[in-house]
């Protein structure tokens, strides 16, 4: 399968960018910008990622941010995560990123966005692979906070697809946000909402019911809930899985125990995503051989991951169509 793997076009659909900051690039802009951070080796920051829940991961995430100062550092964050998708195959990429991380430290809204959006621009020139972006909003931060984020991203309206919400789910359940979804959605944007990674099925429920999600990122606590899981098959609904992140900070214990592939049997919409593949571990085919390792699947199911991220992703049906032809034509040569 492996071979299969590497190959199969992929589109990612879960993905920080400020998670996919290496410890060799983390380095070279703590030096480039004189930062100060904890660490005297990559391989010693390497060794810090050992972590027990979501909140333990998000402490040294943020931390690691704090390297990123000038548009030429968003722009070269970008751009190694660009090439890391040339690598894999990956063909289309809906790239989150977090602008409270950043404007909260004194950096303008305006250096990251440009940075990245740059970067994706010569990406797609150069690598063939077409983007988007959403911008998510820090739920441990107040609804006031992520609605003065939403007035600052308006002079950027073409560059910035939809809106999403994302860091700590205990304790900051989607309800907290109705208010900022909705004028996000009156604005134009298309939006998505971190739920059941950590928090209960209930979170999924009312992401949908209250924020107006297009797309639920992780998702998988849905199995609690026997009532939603038929409603999300039933609806499409899609879910951007993030495996190897599922391990590393606990949800499940094993690839053995992780749900995708029931849910994929189900017939939902599941995808297989990295979420933060510097601090998790693998990319995107790193993340297709853990789940395929754990979980026997044929071509077939395999690519049905690829068919789900196209038909839940944000771009034309042109471009749908044009990918699930590409995407039907690879696994044909195996079948
Ligand atoms: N969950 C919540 N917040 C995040 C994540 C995640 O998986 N990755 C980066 N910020
Ligand atoms: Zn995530």
């Amino acid at each position: 399968m492996k071979p299969f793997i590497q190959k199969l076009p992929k589109v990612e659909l879960h993905l920080h960018i400020e998670g996919s900051l290496e410890p060799e690039l983390m380095f070279e802009l703590a030096k480039r910008n004189n930062i100060d951070i904890p660490f005297s080796s990559p391989e010693e920051v390497r060794a810090a990622y050992q972590f027990s829940n979501l909140q333990s991961f998000l402490d040294i995430y943020y931390q690691g941010a704090n390297v990123l100062i000038h548009e030429q550092d968003f722009f070269d964050l970008t751009w190694a995560y660009m090439l890391r998708c040339k690598q894999d195959n990956v063909i289309h990429t809906e790239i989150f990123f977090d602008p409270q991380t950043h404007t909260g430290r004194g950096i303008a809204f305006e250096t990251v966005i440009n940075g990245i959006s740059k970067s994706l621009e010569k990406a797609q020139q150069e690598l063939g692979i077409s983007s988007q972006i959403i911008m998510c909003f820090l739920r441990h931060l107040s609804e006031p906070a992520a609605m003065e984020t939403l007035l600052q991203a308006l002079p950027f309206k073409d560059k910035i697809v939809g809106v999403g919400l994302d860091s700590s789910e205990q304790g900051h359940p989607p309800e907290k946000f109705m208010n900022v979804f909705r004028e996000a959605r009156n604005a134009g944007f298309i939006t998505v909402a971190h739920a059941g990674e950590e928090g209960p099925a209930l979170n999924i429920r009312n992401a949908i019911d209250l924020l107006g999600v297009q797309r639920i990122d992780h998702g998988v606590r849905c199995v609690e809930d026997v009532a939603l899981v038929e409603e999300l098959k039933q609806t499409r609904m899609p879910l951007t899985v993030c495996p190897l992140s599922n391990l590393k900070l606990k949800v499940f214990q094993q690839m053995e125990q992780h749900n995708i592939v029931q849910l994929l049997r189900q017939g939902l919409c599941v995808t297989i995503n990295s979420d933060d593949p510097a601090y998790f571990g693998g990319y995107m085919t790193d993340n297709f051989n853990a789940v395929a390792d754990a979980h026997p699947m044929s071509y077939q199911e395999l690519a049905q991951f690829t068919l789900n991220a196209i038909e839940a992703s944000f771009i034309s049906d042109q471009e749908k169509a044009r990918m699930t032809e590409q995407t039907n034509e690879y696994l044909a040569q195996y079948v």
